[in-house]
């Protein structure tokens, strides 16, 4: 319980990831962010919900599932399937993961829209738009290429000139060509569907919204520029283009067939619908949760999409709620805040996946680097203003090394020790004045003795603050401040001259002294664990094991004390220190030995004679069906220009549909010796490339042969 008894309700996302590849260090910089904030907050006593999920939408994802010879549902998915690792890994504790596909947003979404549209929120204006004539569709932007109309440059995107800087529409370009398929697109109408931003009553409500504290200043600054101002003074916002043509990987515009709402459009939603799905699973009540006006709702986000979060969704929000039957209006729940971070750079360079850059969060993990490292040095770094912060290698072994492990995590096994080998590992009596009083004219120890602990506890309302105001980088400083402190006294107190004797040389008539300072500095490791916890969970819970605490701590734990005769667990260490080395592998990646991409190392060498052996022919597939009772299987009739087909069963059915290989080429083992299955004999096997790990990493790619072979010719 908080010390103020009001246990607040709180809702938290973090930005719905693109679901089209895995997680890079940003995402993971963000979660982390989000994480720690909402532990924090729990250890405040406070109910938070922490949901996420994946964007699933969108014309990248539909072209790269389709690129993958995969429904776009089934690419999705088997991202998700790798997602729970990251989380795992690096202790990021959402409480639920759902997909903007989900059918909870099918219906948010259709519901917000046709809430906006009964508020006459909704227009339609035919717009014209590149088109491809070969894919038989509407090309967005990016997907079209051409030479600069300024300086000819070629391949220049349809937005701007790379060569000169040139910016222009699309239109503009010379010899436009559509990157899906080559094809010069054509010039073609259509009807979109429109959020009218420009709507004196979205203006007013958002220069309203945006300036009732719910922004950082920074933000706020940049919100301004895009309220631009008419002749009359009045702001103007343009209307906001929410839809998108078939063929489209999206959820449908109610009463629009072949229209899709634009994948900006249920992103956002997505964040309702996830906890929709969370209180479904639950038994909570989504409707009364976000009714209750005490709940509160925030989005960590990073600066990139700052528009859609502050005008946009709250717009959305607000102009999508319910009219009552007695004439009165009630909005939806709009944000508490939006909490805007900067981009995490690495070795002070953006990243680029194209030129290797970034860290892989999976290598990290793999390399055995500690997850909580990363944490400790992201919080250390971060503060509450929309600032890039940098990944330095160098910096990051030093604040581990020095601080982390040096500081805080060394001092507990040092007097723990002490404690188990002369104390039976039991705490002495702690409670205030029964340490001080003692050795008030002591000369070397008395401030630590007479005030340490309590001096602590005056502290922690600054961290707690720190905490609240995501000053993370504040809070580290702080806590490590007291972890100097704590340190000093240990150095002064010189306790390894004398543990033999116990007593204080100077008072030796208190042989308990020894006794007392490893206790003080006990209580004091686990005020410092518990004021790091929410950056430090794994230690924290083995720290907790170590104290052998009753409950898992929270900050109303920081009045109390270790009782007189607790007795500690031995102490087992809590952290390594980072070996550079490891560093350095995790930005060598030849030098190291980790899996290949494919899961699997090389298989032993063989000569030319041994591969010989294989006869692979080009086949043709013929037919192709399911197979009664196998579902892993289908059957396929192979033309290897013999006189007869082949029957051959293959293990691909979870990634191939019959119609989708009807009619293909592919390569097979011709010379196999024939296998007889419970389903008939299969004369072969067609070629598929699949990772070792087929669950962490599902997909299998038939083999295909360019264009031009024809059944029989040898693989060779
Ligand atoms: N799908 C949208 C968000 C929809 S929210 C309703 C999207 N996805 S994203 O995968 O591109 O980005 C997800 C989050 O990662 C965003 O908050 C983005 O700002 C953040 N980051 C992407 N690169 C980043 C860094 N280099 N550093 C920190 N955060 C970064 O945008
Ligand atoms: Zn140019």
């Amino acid at each position: 319980m908080p010390s103020d008894n009001t246990v607040r309700q709180l809702f938290v996302t973090t930005a719905l990831p693109y679901a089209n590849g895995p997680f890079h260090i940003g995402h993971i910089m963000e979660y982390i962010q989000a994480d720690i904030w909402v532990r924090f907050q729990r250890m405040q006593g406070h109910q938070v919900y922490f949901v996420g999920a994946d964007d699933a939408h969108g014309a990248p994802i539909m072209i790269a599932a389709e690129k993958a010879g995969q429904t776009p549902q089934a690419f999705v998915a088997a991202i998700a399937a790798g997602r729970q690792r990251y989380f795992d890994g690096f202790h990021i504790g959402f409480d639920n993961w759902h997909s903007t596909d989900g059918p909870e947003n099918h219906e948010l979404s259709q519901e917000v829209y046709r809430a906006l549209r009964k508020n006459e929120l909704i227009t339609t204006k035919t717009i014209e738009q590149f088109f491809d004539p070969q894919k038989g569709m509407f090309l967005p932007d990016r997907y079209v290429k051409g030479e600069c109309p300024k300086c000819s440059a070629k391949d220049q995107y349809g937005d701007a000139c790379e060569v000169c800087g040139a910016v222009y529409a699309p239109t503009e370009l010379k010899n436009p060509y559509s990157t899906l398929s080559g094809a010069a697109p054509v010039l073609k109408h259509s009807e979109h569907y429109f959020f009218k931003l420009s709507d004196p009553r979205c203006i007013e409500f958002l220069q309203r919204w945006t300036q009732q504290g719910h922004l950082q200043t920074e933000v706020l600054n940049k919100i301004k520029e895009w309220f631009v101002t008419d002749d009359e003074g009045r702001g103007r916002l343009s209307d906001w283009d929410i839809s998108r043509d078939a063929p489209y990987f999206g959820i449908e515009i109610p009463d629009a067939p072949g229209k899709y709402f634009y994948v900006w459009l249920d992103a956002p939603i997505g964040y309702l619908a996830s906890l929709k799905n969370y209180f479904a699973k639950t038994g909570h009540d989504f409707d009364a949760f976000m009714a209750d006006p005490a709940t509160e709702q925030y989005h960590f986000i990073g600066k990139d999409i700052v528009y859609f979060h502050t005008l946009f969704w709250p717009a959305m929000l607000h102009f999508s709620g319910k009219h009552m039957e007695d004439g009165t209006y009630v909005p939806r729940k709009t944000p508490t805040n939006v909490f805007v971070h900067g981009f995490i750079t690495v070795k002070e360079e953006k990243m680029s996946k194209s030129r290797g850059t970034g860290i892989s969060p999976l290598r990290y993990l793999d390399l055995g680097l500690n997850a909580e490292w990363l944490r400790y040095y992201i919080a250390a770094k971060l503060n509450a203003k929309v600032e890039d912060i940098d990944f330095g290698p160098d910096d990051f072994v030093a604040r581990v090394n020095s601080d982390l492990v040096g500081k805080y995590v060394n001092i507990a096994s040092r007097a723990a020790g002490f404690l188990h080998k002369h104390f039976d590992g039991r705490i002495a009596n702690l409670e205030l004045g029964s340490v001080g009083s003692v050795y008030w004219d002591s000369t070397s120890v008395k401030p630590y003795y007479d005030i340490a602990l309590e001096s602590f506890r005056l502290k922690s309302p600054v961290v707690i603050r720190a905490y609240e105001a995501r000053e993370f980088g504040q809070v580290v400083r702080l806590v490590m401040k007291l972890a100097d402190e704590v340190n000093e006294f240990w150095d002064r107190a010189k306790p390894w001259e004398l543990s033999k004797r116990f007593a204080n040389p100077e008072h030796p008539s208190d042989p308990q002294w020894l006794h007392r300072v490893c206790s003080v500095v006990i209580e004091w490791f686990r005020l410092l664990t518990l004021h790091l916890k929410p950056i430090l969970p794994k230690v924290a819970e083995e720290a907790e094991v170590f104290l052998r605490l009753s409950h898992p701590m929270s900050f109303a734990d920081v009045t109390s004390v270790l009782p007189e005769g607790h007795r500690i667990a031995e102490y087992k260490h809590l952290m390594q220190r980072v070996d550079p080395k490891l560093l350095d592998a995790l930005f060598e990646p030849t030098t190291i030995e980790l899996p290949p991409p494919g899961g699997e190392a090389l298989a032993p060498e063989v000569n030319i004679d041994d591969f010989a052996k294989v006869d692979l022919r080009i086949a043709k597939i013929v037919s192709c069906e399911f197979v009664d009772g196998a579902d892993k299987l289908l059957r396929l009739t192979l033309d290897v220009g013999e006189a007869k087909t082949r029957n051959v069963f293959s293990g691909i059915r979870s990634a191939y549909q019959p119609e989708d290989l009807v009619g293909k080429l592919t390569v097979m083992v011709a010379n196999l010796a024939p296998r007889k299955m419970k389903f008939g004999v299969s004369e072969g096997m067609v070629l598929a490339a699949s990772h070792a790990n087929e669950k962490e990493h599902p997909g299998l790619y038939v083999l295909e042969p360019w264009p031009g072979a024809i059944p029989g010719l040898r693989v060779r």
